[in-house]
């Protein structure tokens, strides 16, 4: 289920508001700035099922979002827990940093926790299938994937070879939740 907890940026255990009702998520998110979205899910697509085929099952969606925002690429990546480089690829994204342009993910399976920082708040959204998520370029936010990574997530880009994470250098999301097990 899809969740949203806000907290001050420093108390941790000040749980300012949550809820898993997704007009109030999409309204929160908006105030500051993040497209939210809930599309149809598919349970045929699973990860290691073929990219054309993740494409092809939203391929009107896909379009709406590049003629929205200009994004000049897409492309789905698909892990699960067998993969060799699992805590590494954990490892990447688990600090605060932001991107030159917006990181934009639709789960068409599995789940992922993104925490963004905005505001002095922190906001920690537990994203699941069918979920679409877009953070805006600048803003500060740090991504967990789990410990037993499953997901099928498509990507869009303004520049692929653009996209990569300036780390702020802050340890801020040590004190914040990590995506819990079975969750
Ligand atoms: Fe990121």
């Amino acid at each position: 289920m899809t969740t949203i907890r806000i907290y001050p940026d420093n108390a941790p255990t000040n749980l300012l508001f949550t809820t898993d009702d997704s007009q109030k998520i999409r309204q929160r998110l908006q105030d500051i700035g993040v497209q939210f979205e809930q599309w149809p899910t598919q349970p045929e697509l699973q990860p290691g099922c073929a990219p054309e085929q993740v494409l092809a099952a939203y391929q009107d969606d896909i379009e709406r979002l590049q003629q929205q925002h200009g994004y000049q690429a897409v492309d789905v990546i698909s892990l699960d827990a067998n993969h060799p480089d699992k805590a590494a690829l954990r490892q990447k994204f688990l600090s605060e940093h932001t991107h030159s342009e917006d990181e934009v993910r639709f789960f068409a399976a599995g789940e992922g926790l993104f925490t963004l920082h905005q505001d002095g708040k922190v906001y920690e959204v537990h994203c699941v299938a069918g979920d679409l998520i877009s953070v805006p370029a600048n803003t500060p936010h740090w991504f967990d994937m789990g410990p037993h990574p499953r997901f099928v997530a498509i990507r869009w880009f303004t520049n692929p070879e653009g996209w990569v994470a300036q780390f702020t250098g802050s340890d801020i999301a040590n004190l914040f939740n990590r995506l819990e097990e079975n969750a």
